[in-house]
């Protein structure tokens, strides 16, 4: 469609203007097929999804998740008839920035970003928000701009709550559902804690969800965080990065636990990766190599395949599923709803205030995998496949 190149073109209208968006799209669509005068004065309501392209910005490659949420997103939205630009960053800034600019400047309709650093594409949003194209935050909220017409994503402090509770019931204090067990230890058991990114806004929920959840057992002293290390700054993970995360538990076990020849009952760990990197410095220093074995238990996020097959050889204790799947058809959802000029449905309208506004949302719900579910959970919902989990071999998802 030529309609990319008219000059003085614009796109959809963002949210105060969506109603009029779908008779912008018309117009413009009208425009490029040299229809008849009602589409041209926009009268034959939304234009033709294939006439709309949206612009697709993930943050990196290196994790599964995002692989998967950009493939379902792609192809959700190819499925509704829609062009799609995708483009991953490779988790760096200036990457992401660039690639969202170009969008724009090629024309983009919509735009769908799950951000790097959440507040760090304020003059992308400010130019989104100029061409009255529709931002959609997806997982992330995108922070201090207003140019964010809808967020996506799971109820993040949930996910924290849901990390906590596993990692009391593998310490025996809880049920599965994290109701106190009758003749539980009494502790002292010592544990570690790590949070993810701090400059992505989930690492925040997550980290206030699994402490408001702790706390209680860390004030009765049945929970010991040995190195003192409490503070959310102080336990964060840069970029979520697995080595940066290997790196710091094997500090703490040499400054806290006698080099491994201490108990270390447990860690808290907000993403498959960080567990991964947590399990190798652990299991280097001669703890486990599993939980049968006396592997602390280590708690998850994302239900990568690599650590999917970890719980299921009974090393890593659990992980959080959140069905990418499930994220991306709603984000499809928000895409149509805002491409004919509604109201995407939102079913949080308080919780997610990004500095500027609070931006309405969609929140799915997560579960949690231990190795006793992940047939029901994961295999038979045909998220991975037996061989995969058996192999651990990554397709994608
Ligand atoms: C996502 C998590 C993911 C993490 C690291 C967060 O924003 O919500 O699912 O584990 O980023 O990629």
């Amino acid at each position: 469609m030529n309609h990319r190149h008219t000059p003085g073109r614009r796109a959809i209208g963002a949210a105060a203007v969506l109603a009029a968006g779908a008779l912008a799209l018309a117009g413009c669509a009208g425009e490029g097929a040299g229809s008849s005068s009602s589409a041209a004065s926009g009268q034959s309501g939304a234009a033709a999804s294939s006439d709309i392209t949206v612009g697709v910005a993930m943050p990196t490659q290196t994790s599964e998740r995002w692989i998967a949420d950009g493939n379902a997103v792609k192809e959700g939205l190819e499925a509704a008839g829609y062009k799609v630009d995708l483009q991953y960053a490779n988790d760096d800034i200036p990457t992401q920035t660039q690639q969202i600019d170009q969008m724009i400047t090629n024309g983009a309709d919509i735009l769908v970003i799950a951000s790097i650093d959440g507040t760090a594409l304020s003059s992308q949003l400010d130019a989104a928000g100029a061409a009255n194209i529709p931002v959609v935050s997806y997982d992330r909220l995108i922070r201090d701009n207003e140019n964010v017409d809808f967020y996506v994503s799971f109820d993040n402090y949930k996910v924290g709550v849901a990390q906590a509770t596993a990692l009391l019931y593998g310490l025996g204090l809880t049920d599965q559902d994290g109701k106190e067990l009758d003749g539980r230890p009494t502790g002292p058991l010592n544990i570690e804690l790590f949070a993810g990114s701090p400059d992505d806004n989930n690492a925040g929920f997550f980290f206030d969800g699994a402490m408001d959840t702790l706390k209680p057992y860390i004030d009765d002293g049945t929970l010991v965080v040995k190195s003192g290390q409490t503070a959310f700054d102080t336990v964060a993970t840069l970029r979520w990065s697995q080595e940066a995360a290997q790196k710091r538990m094997e500090d703490l076990l040499t400054s806290t636990y006698g080099g491994g020849s201490e108990d270390l009952a447990g860690v808290l760990s907000p993403f498959d990766g960080i567990s991964r990197g947590v399990i190798t410095a652990l299991q280097g220093a001669g703890y486990g190599p599993t939980l049968k074995e006396g592997l602390p238990v280590v708690t998850g996020q994302d239900a990568e395949i690599a650590s999917v097959k970890l719980i299921n050889d009974g090393v890593q204790q659990s992980t959080i599923f959140k069905d990418t799947r499930t994220l991306a058809t709603q984000a499809v959802e928000v895409v149509k709803a805002i491409a004919s000029g509604q109201e995407p449905e939102a079913n949080d309208t308080t919780t997610y205030d990004n500095g500027v506004k609070v931006v309405p949302s969609y929140l799915l719900e997560v579960e949690t995998i231990y190795a006793d579910n992940i047939q029901q959970k994961i295999i038979d919902s045909g998220y991975y496949t037996e061989d995969e989990v058996k192999a651990g071999v990554a397709e994608g998802k």
